[in-house]
């Protein structure tokens, strides 16, 4: 049956499968602006626009927390760096998931897989989605907050319209990416130009004297850490698609080298533009910086801020899904999931039965009575960083054990060692400060995967209702199973 369909279908799809017609895959479609987009488009998302007045409340002054947004800037760069090392060397869509199978074997992989594809990813869509929902929602509610519910809505609707675009066409997905990210940089640069012109009429008092009172506590300065850099999340982005940028060589390191900086000099910009208007005093009390700031600043036109900030996230909250849906695919491929997730649409040509998983769990996240907003961020950021840290440790152990593998970019060996050790301080860090049992539950979820490996992936005991199921699943969402793999 499924060769059958594979045979049928390959004919219909000759004329969009460019150059190689027989092929039913997903083809190398970004660019060095589409992977610039995806890289500045996923990053600059909510943070901004929301975190400013947590890592002020954790950093208490001014200075102090632009250094946290400048520092998480480097950590981020950095990070990237050793994952172009990674991403050029294993050329392989998935990101870490490739990485930490190649260095530790599947079982740290698999976990990877299960937590990213069951908690990490989903959260992060939903969170967005429901930052989306915060911003469309409250021009109609002025002066009070939205009801839970139209607020659910709003963040459903996000989803699955998100869903859908990356269901429906990657070049689609890909434009949706690019034109939303045009629009954060202008409401990005109208935010910086603002902070100019009030400072050149004065506004810099905050801005001296900008290191009173800042925390001398080391685990303060962390969860500091935490909130930025949830900000910056998103700069490993690229090493997801891998398979799917073209010339890669130039296109990977380039994307990461022009993106990166140039979303922490925004970021840096946009902060001390909000306190060419805001005490920090005031910033702590606003909700919604970026609102607040619009408010003094653009007068009657402040209307766009919240616009823009819609933008911005579901801008950011569809780059999030077209990785999300890689990382399934890659793990079902290598039968680190079930099988029909690796499965590609043969008209589409998307990972559709990866992507709708990832829609529909982030929909499941967004009904419980929403955790707090920055609890929940803590939470990913947690989970994300355990993964993040193994994988910096990955780059020294594959120089070790696989000297001779090509390395076409090869990253300064000090660069992962030190986002290695960042990374122990972010998971270690949170234990001392304020040792919550969530983060222990985190932890146990983690390794609650093995339930799951042992039998389903190690012994490949696979329910009889499977091979079926499958079929069926495979002849109504009209899929197909993925081309092998590159060496
Ligand atoms: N940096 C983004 C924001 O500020 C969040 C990115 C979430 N991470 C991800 N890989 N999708 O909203």
């Amino acid at each position: 049956m499924t060769s059958e369909l594979r045979k049928r279908k390959k004919s219909e799809i000759s004329s969009e499968a460019s150059g190689k017609d027989d092929v039913i895959e997903l083809k190398k479609e970004v660019g060095l602006v589409g992977g610039i987009s995806l890289v500045v488009g996923t990053m600059i998302g909510s943070g901004i626009f929301l975190s400013p007045a947590g890592i002020l409340a954790q950093t208490n002054s001014v200075g102090a927390s632009l250094c946290v947004w400048a520092g998480c800037g480097l950590l981020a760069t950095f990070s990237a760096l050793s994952y172009v090392e990674l991403g050029l060397m294993i050329r392989k869509s998935g990101g870490e998931y490739q990485y930490l199978k190649e260095a530790y074997g599947d079982l740290v992989a698999f976990l990877l897989a299960w937590t990213s594809i069951i908690v990490t990813k989903p959260s992060s869509f939903a969170i967005i989605a429901i930052g989306f929902a915060q911003y469309v929602t409250a021009p109609f509610y002025p002066g009070c907050t939205p009801p839970d519910t139209i607020m659910k809505c709003a963040a459903a609707f996000c989803i699955l319209i998100i869903t859908s675009v990356n269901c429906f066409s990657v070049k689609l997905s890909n434009f949706v990416q690019i034109f939303f990210t045009g629009a954060k940089l202008l409401i990005i640069a109208a935010l910086i130009i603002g902070g100019f012109v009030m400072m050149g009429q004065g506004g810099t008092e905050y801005l001296t004297n900008a290191f009173e009172g800042t925390t001398s506590s080391f685990s303060a300065i962390a969860l500091g850490f935490y909130s930025g850099l949830w900000s910056y999340d998103g700069w490993n982005q690229l090493n997801y698609v891998t398979e799917e940028v073209s010339n890669p060589k130039r296109n990977f390191p380039l994307a990461i080298m022009i993106g990166i900086p140039l979303v922490t000099v925004c970021y840096i910009l946009v902060n001390i533009a909000y306190f060419t208007v805001m005490s920090p005093g005031e910033m702590l009390a606003s909700s919604a910086v970026a609102i607040t700031f619009g408010d003094r600043v653009f007068g009657a036109a402040s209307f766009v801020v919240p616009v823009a900030v819609a933008c911005s996230t579901f801008g950011a909250a569809n780059g999030s899904a077209f990785t999300a849906g890689r990382i399934t695919y890659s793990a079902a491929r290598n039968g680190h999931m079930l099988n029909i997730f690796s499965y590609i649409s043969v008209k589409r040509l998307t990972p559709f039965p990866a992507m709708m998983l990832n829609g529909i769990i982030a929909l499941i996240m967004i009904i419980p009575d929403a955790a707090n907003f920055s609890t929940l961020i803590d939470y990913f950021t947690f989970a994300s960083w355990i993964f993040y840290g193994a994988t910096f440790l990955s780059v020294i152990v594959l120089r070790i054990r696989r000297p001779k593998w090509e390395r076409p970019y090869k990253v300064f060996i000090v660069i992962p060692a030190i986002c290695f050790i960042a990374s122990l301080y972010l998971i270690i860090a949170p234990f001392l400060d304020n040792p919550s049992l969530a983060y222990l539950y985190a932890a146990i979820f983690i390794l609650a995967g093995l339930l799951f490996y042992f039998p389903l992936v190690y012994f490949k005991k696979v329910p009889p209702f499977m091979d079926p199921l499958t079929c069926f699943l495979q002849q109504a969402l009209e899929v197909v199973p993925p081309p092998m793999q590159p060496e």
